[in-house]
């Protein structure tokens, strides 16, 4: 049985001056020691979400009730958070302000000193620790951000999207560290890039016109969900019509007979003309219609791969297609 954490009960907000809701009847809770995921496109109301819990922003109606803590407390040394656009006083070298933060906590100079080292080291800046701030790159804010917020060795650590500014080995560092970090801490973070969240989460949730529309573990999400797919890219050459031929192609054997047919719906590649993913009922039978059809078609297949659908197929199917 999984300990609550953190209880959010029909957390609603409606900014002044503004009639639609950025956020309705949001509900969930956080699970002690788990990381979760908070997804959702531009606009679905996660920075809001976190803002709420972090005390940044008072919500319309609807509570917020943290473990061990009564009502209306509060709760705010218990939580750790990195902003989406974290701002710093560029004239303050990394150290000062790791210190800075730590001495608002209430920690004495020298732990506070002790620990910022420690921590600008943990997310790989130590060796910048006594340069200005305004010299840091967009990653290394990111990092001194990170080491902000755990300063204070919080039980709930908040993080808005903390890889979106960062390059692919930033992001593979700090996705290394959040999965230390989860042995230690409980996290919850937003993001766009579902892969990772697909490999750091242990629950999800998912936003999307600020109302919650899927949550739960990601395992049981995952086998509820669990579709299976071809995957399917035809030969690409120079002045060629592939991928028209590709696009009628799927038309002519899913769209007849959608509710038959042991294809379900196809998706072309956004990235790759030439390529399209075919979610299906039955693998078998999909397989054998498949093969037949490109072969009377006579398209140039160079690759056919069997697999299951993902996070972001699903983050599709419940934002977009609905
Ligand atoms: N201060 C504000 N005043 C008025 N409306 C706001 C304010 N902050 C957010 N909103 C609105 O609330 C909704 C949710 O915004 P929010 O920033 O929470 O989305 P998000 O999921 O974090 O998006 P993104 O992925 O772009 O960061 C949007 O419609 C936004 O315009
Ligand atoms: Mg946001």
């Amino acid at each position: 049985m999984m300990t609550k954490l953190l209880e959010v009960d029909k957390l609603t907000k409606q900014f002044g001056g503004s009639s639609a809701k950025a956020l309705q009847d949001v509900s969930f809770s956080l699970g002690e020691g788990r990381c979760t995921a908070l997804l959702g496109p531009n606009g679905a109301g996660k920075t809001t979400t976190i803002r709420m819990l972090t005390g940044l922003l008072a919500p319309t109606s609807g509570s917020i009730r943290f473990q061990d803590v009564q009502q209306g407390a509060d709760h705010r040394a218990l939580i750790g958070y990195l902003p989406q656009t974290p701002a710093f006083h560029g004239w303050m070298s990394g150290l000062e302000f790791a210190q800075y933060a730590a001495e608002l906590c209430g920690m004495g100079r020298r732990e506070a000193a002790q620990r910022s080292a420690e921590l600008l080291e943990r997310v790989g800046i130590g060796a910048a620790g006594k340069r200005r701030i305004a010299g840091y790159s967009g990653g290394m804010k990111q990092r001194l951000g990170l080491a902000q917020a755990l300063i204070h060795r919080p039980k709930l650590l908040i993080l808005d999207e903390p890889v979106s500014a960062l390059d692919p080995i930033g992001r593979r560092d700090v996705m290394e560290l959040l999965g230390e970090l989860k042995q230690e801490t409980s996290i919850l973070f937003s993001t766009h890039v579902l892969h990772d969240a697909e490999e750091l989460c242990d629950d999800v949730l998912i936003m999307e016109s600020g109302r919650i529309v899927l949550q739960g573990p990601l395992s049981r999400i995952r086998a509820e969900n669990r579709e299976p797919v071809l995957l399917l890219e035809i030969e690409n050459e120079a002045g060629s019509d592939s991928r028209e031929a590709l696009s009628r192609w799927l038309k002519a054997i899913v769209e007849p007979t959608a509710d038959q047919s042991s294809i379900i719906r196809y998706e072309l590649d956004p990235l790759n003309s030439c390529a399209a993913k075919l979610i299906v009922r039955d693998i078998n039978e999909a397989r054998r219609l498949v093969l037949e059809q490109l072969l009377e078609w006579n398209l140039p297949v160079t690759k056919l791969e069997i697999g299951y659908s993902t996070l972001e197929d699903l983050f599709m199917k419940v934002v977009i297609h609905k």
